[in-house]
């Protein structure tokens, strides 16, 4: 690949550099795929107002979300196994997010532990957590987060039940993966990806091997996996962790007005309106379309972030334009991942920085906290 202009680009070689099951896991939603396609096609319906000889000096892209500052208003979302685009990916992640002063958030089904992560960073991060049945386990999750200086939780809400992701089931994808002689013949058919696993001891889930009751190796990994998310999950769950926890709490996987109200309920600092990036309920809006009946509903009250769908900094400034105070990426940064390692998110940051402020000052404006809906021709959203 020569040069790298676009996320499209990290994606292309991320699909050359990964092996097809960890790459496929990425790049795929749930049964037909409708929403994850949504996601981001809903975006290129909107349509700027041009702004023209408005003094474009002096830009800034610096805010904050949960009030924390962020250098623009976007996050890493919490992606389970990342160390598997590259090997110890989470803790390149996070550096890269470090380095250019956004949040990066860690998945309870990462491969780097907390504490992995917590090491090769200096700065918080933000830890996301699943409800899972065995309630002691994530009493301890949380003290551990606490430790790690994490300075704010993701609670997510919609992944109870996980949505069937065809190509996954095709690929042999379980937690832990199958070794399946087509897969190790395609691992071994990516050398930079295996060399890097072959360097690295992080191979399986740090946050829960040798942490969660009677888990310690993979098997018996795979049959607690299967059976500890908590079907039972409800708004008395959210409360207790948000008392638990203490700190910030955003609460991750609203589509509807409704459950926007019992998140405000609750007690949260923040929600992401999210549909686990096409992953769960296939049907479901878009996030982008959902957004603005969400706002509506709740903004006043509440933080709101968004995910889903974004390729480009010109789908970071929609969101925003909506109302969404900061949105999350989750494939551009694993494609990126995949692509170059660190090098490779710090890129991805660095393409949606450079279009998120170009388009801002296209649109006449050169605070992003200024953003709104002016931007946008009407009847496009
Ligand atoms: C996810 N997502 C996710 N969310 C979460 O709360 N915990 C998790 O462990 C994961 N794992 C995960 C793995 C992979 C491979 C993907 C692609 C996504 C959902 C994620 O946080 C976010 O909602 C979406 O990725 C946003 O959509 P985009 O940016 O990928 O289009």
């Amino acid at each position: 690949m020569s040069v790298i202009t676009n996320i499209e680009d990290l994606r292309i070689l991320a699909q050359k550099r990964v092996p097809r099951m960890f790459y496929d896991y990425a790049d795929s939603g749930s049964w037909t795929e409708s929403t994850y396609r949504a996601n981001n096609s809903d975006f290129a319906d909107m349509k700027f107002r041009q702004r023209v000889a408005v003094n474009m000096e002096n830009r800034t892209l610096a805010t904050t979300m949960v009030g924390q500052a962020v250098s623009m208003p976007v996050a890493l979302a919490p992606t389970g196994m990342a160390g598997m685009q590259h090997a110890d990916g989470e803790i390149l992640a996070a550096k890269a997010a470090e380095k250019f002063g956004v949040p990066f958030t860690l998945s309870t089904m990462s491969i780097c532990s907390i504490e992995d992560v917590a090491a090769h960073t200096s700065k918080p991060f933000w830890f996301q957590v699943y409800v899972m049945k065995d309630r002691d386990f994530i009493n301890r999750l949380i003290d551990r987060a606490k430790a790690a200086n994490c300075s704010a939780l993701v609670l997510t809400l919609d992944l109870q039940i996980l949505g069937q992701r065809h190509k996954d089931l095709k690929n042999g994808l379980s937690a832990p993966p199958k070794l399946t002689i087509p897969n190790i013949l395609n691992m071994m058919s990516k050398p930079r990806w295996s060399m890097g696993m072959l360097g690295t001891q992080r191979r399986t889930f740090g946050n829960i091997v040798g942490h969660a009751s009677n888990v310690s190796d993979m098997s018996s990994l795979s049959s607690w996996t299967s059976q500890q998310f908590d079907l039972a999950l409800s708004w008395k769950d959210v409360e207790w962790i948000k008392q638990r926890w203490g700190g910030k709490l955003i609460i991750k996987g609203i589509m509807d007005a409704e459950d926007a109200h019992l998140a405000v309920e609750s007690g949260a600092d923040a929600l992401i309106v999210s549909n686990h990036g096409g992953r769960q309920l296939d049907g479901a809006l878009s996030s982008i379309r959902a957004l603005p009946a969400i706002v509506d509903a709740v903004g006043k009250q509440i933080e709101i972030h968004m995910d889903g769908g974004i390729r480009s900094g010109q789908d970071v400034i929609k969101a925003i334009a909506l109302g969404a105070k900061g949105v999350y990426i989750g494939r551009p940064f694993l494609y990126g991942l995949g692509a170059m390692g660190e090098a490779g998110v710090t890129k991805c940051l660095d393409i949606i920085r450079n279009e998120l402020d170009l388009t801002m000052a296209f649109c006449g404006l050169t605070d992003v906290n200024k953003v709104d809906k002016q931007i946008l021709i009407p009847g496009t959203y």
